[in-house]
């Protein structure tokens, strides 16, 4: 019987998949790095998750029977790809099961962000709520407004379709022309300085690469609107979580809604003091159906490998 490591506990619907295997599974919580590096050892495909660095130290500890990782996400800055190929080890990922789940979750975010549902939450459940008032707790309109994408794939067209429904008009910003959305959506293609300036909503679906980090700093929170809402359920070092802290608390914006952090799960201690950001817990594809599909994919993709057979999602 193969061995194989699932890194933290899965739904069912993925661990059905894989009674063919000798299974060892973590906890629900993410494991340390030594019980993670112990458990790797000898297997022969490793089903995990983003918690999980899989690196060359990771790969030396799990030794050469490795040869398959599957990564429970459809991001995997994750993993080190590099030292994957070098030991001919396949990285599989769960692309497009998890897309309309996330775009739910940036709506709500964006809804939430400009309608100041947290604070409002706050001031109820506090009991500071005294009356209705003309001036309480006031945002600005979302319907009708522009949404700026930054990445127009896969889940940002599916924030565009929701964006569409609220009369929304779509700017975006993408390494390559999208005709499709441009047709779909009426979506204008902009540089990214031009982008931040004329939006009024700012929505990041971008992979986190080398040339991605830090695309939101302290000079493009700048250009953009001081009524601007900006919203991250993609990778939190896209952001200079440091530079949106200072920018939110300056007002050169509105507000934020963040499902991603730098440090997961380290909050910049800016963002926990202010009112203007909603801040959830990376829970964009936590819907019960998307997280089934997700372990469902992870598995099939690690069984197709063991197999012999080509994986149905390789990463690259
Ligand atoms: C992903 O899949 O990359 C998300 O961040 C977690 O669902």
């Amino acid at each position: 019987m193969k061995k194989i490591l699932v890194t933290r506990e899965i739904p069912d619907a993925g661990m059905e998949l894989l009674q063919e295997f000798e299974t060892t599974v973590l906890s629900e919580e993410p494991p340390a790095r030594e019980e993670l590096l112990g458990a790797a050892e000898g297997a022969s495909g490793v089903l995990c998750t983003l918690t999980e660095q899989i690196d060359e130290e990771f790969f030396e500890a799990a030794g050469d029977n490795l040869k398959v990782v599957a990564n429970m996400a459809v991001g995997y800055d994750n993993i080190d790809l590099e030292a994957a190929g070098r030991r001919g080890v396949v990285v599989t990922n769960t692309p497009g099961v998890l897309d309309e789940t996330t775009a739910d979750t940036t709506f709500m975010l964006l809804l939430a962000a400009a309608r100041r549902l947290g604070e409002a939450e706050r001031i109820v459940r506090g009991g500071r709520w005294k009356a209705w008032g003309p001036k309480m707790l006031l945002g600005p309109d979302v319907w009708g407004k522009r949404l700026g994408i930054i990445g127009m794939g896969r889940i940002g067209r599916a924030v565009a379709r929701r964006a569409r429904g609220f009369g929304m008009r779509i700017l975006y910003h993408s390494r390559s022309a999208k005709p499709h959305a441009e047709k779909e959506f009426g979506a204008i293609r902009l540089d990214l300085d031009q982008l931040l300036i004329h939006s009024d909503f700012i929505s990041i679906h971008t992979p986190l690469t080398p040339e991605t980090h830090h695309l939101i700093g302290e000079r493009e929170l700048k250009l953009m609107k001081s009524t601007a809402v900006l919203v991250n359920t993609s990778r939190g070092p896209v952001v200079d979580e440091a530079a949106l802290a200072k920018a939110l608390a300056d007002r050169h914006i509105f507000a934020a809604g963040l499902d991603v952090y730098e440090e997961e799960p380290k909050v910049h201690p800016g963002l926990l003091e202010l009112e203007n950001v909603v801040l959830v817990p990376h829970i964009g594809s936590a819907s019960f159906e998307t997280r089934d599909k997700m372990a469902r994919m992870a598995a099939e993709n690690l069984r197709a490998v063991l197999a012999g057979e080509r994986p149905p999602n390789p990463v690259r």
